[in-house]
């Protein structure tokens, strides 16, 4: 089978591509065809090796898919063969996976295979930061950086959702397609990365926002910071522009005892019940009309290389996908 991997560290033009042999499942285990693997930013940071995101070389890229449960392990009674499944997982860059059963997620017969494949990481990392790591109550001001990107767009509608306020962030200036589509989304305001913090103080009368959900980084982290209220959340959860320098705890002192966290999707699913949770309802909502992915590009398993250079270079939105 055809799989892309990384045989150093670097730029997108270490992907290559590669034939490895056809996977088996061991016990405990399924192999899926893959219909779809997402792109991440994640995945750049692995070729990069950046920010303890590095692994052991040469590894098969791509942190997420769906497809279709093509052989089962001893021990394994679901999903069964055939069964559509998506999963967050290593090695997807690649025609076919091997994945550990119980870490994959049924797709409903309403979700198409290559949208569930667009949803599941983004989804569920929406899914846990709107949740659990801050919680969005009625009427909470929120910050939601890069918001046309592909977590931008779920972020942005999983604050509506809970009937929060959303002040987004996106480049490319006020008639443009990003500020467009992150108004779709139900952001309240949309800003430039030099005008939000106005707006923030706007909407609050000078309070500040409540929580700032900041995946863009080294860029946009003082003025994150900043336009907190006291006991304000900054909530970390990329680095699109470059890793957050270290920083002085005491800014959150005298900032107004902030809480800054760095949380990462990993965590927030490593039980298999909590897992499922967040797959479920984000497939729900999807299901129901309440959710909308927008996939916005699919690119042929060989051009993984442009993909991440499209996603690094700020020319997409929504979702990207490698289809093999
Ligand atoms: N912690 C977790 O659990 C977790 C899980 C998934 C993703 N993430 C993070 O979520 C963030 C978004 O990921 P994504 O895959 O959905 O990407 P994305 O938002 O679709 O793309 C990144 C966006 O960031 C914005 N950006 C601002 N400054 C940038 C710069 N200097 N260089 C590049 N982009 C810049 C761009 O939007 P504008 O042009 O509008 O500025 C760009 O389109 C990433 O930081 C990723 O690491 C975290």
């Amino acid at each position: 089978m055809r799989v892309i991997q990384v045989e150093n560290q670097g730029g997108p033009e270490v992907l290559s591509l590669a034939e490895r042999p056809a996977p088996q499942p061991g016990p405990g285990q399924i192999v899926a065809e893959v219909a779809a693997a997402g792109v991440n930013y994640m995945d750049i940071y692995q070729r990069e090796g950046v920010g303890g995101y590095g692994r052991s070389l040469p590894f098969v890229t791509g942190g997420e898919g769906a497809g279709t449960v093509t052989a089962v392990g001893e021990g394994v009674t679901s999903p069964a063969v055939g069964d559509r499944v998506a999963w967050v997982g290593p090695g997807s860059y690649a025609e076919q996976v091997v994945l550990p059963a119980e870490r994959v997620v049924p797709v409903p017969s309403a979700i198409s295979t290559e949208l569930a494949a667009a949803a599941i990481l983004q989804g569920m990392t929406a899914h846990y930061l709107v949740t659990s790591t801050y919680p969005v109550r009625a009427g909470d001001v929120t910050v939601v950086h890069a918001a046309a990107g592909g977590v931008g767009l779920l972020l942005t509608q999983m604050v509506k959702r809970r009937d929060g306020i959303v002040v987004a962030t996106a480049s490319g200036g006020e008639g443009g397609e990003k500020h467009r589509l992150a108004r779709e989304a139900g952001a309240d305001y949309v800003a430039g990365y030099n005008q939000f913090r106005a707006v923030v103080d706007e909407v609050t009368g000078g309070a500040g926002a409540h929580v700032v959900y900041d995946g863009v980084g080294q860029a946009t982290f003082d003025d994150s910071l900043a336009a907190l209220r006291p006991r304000g959340m900054l909530v970390v959860y990329g680095a699109a522009s470059g890793q957050v320098p270290p920083f002085d705890i005491q800014r959150l002192n005298s900032g107004g005892s902030l809480f800054a966290t760095r949380p990462t999707l990993a965590h927030y699913i490593a039980d298999v019940e909590e897992l499922r949770w967040r797959a479920r309802e984000v497939f729900d909502w999807m299901a129901s009309g309440e959710l909308h992915v927008r996939i916005g590009g699919r690119y042929p398993l060989t051009d993984a290389a442009q993909a991440q250079q499209d996603l690094a270079a700020r020319r997409t939105t929504g979702k990207l996908l490698l289809v093999p």
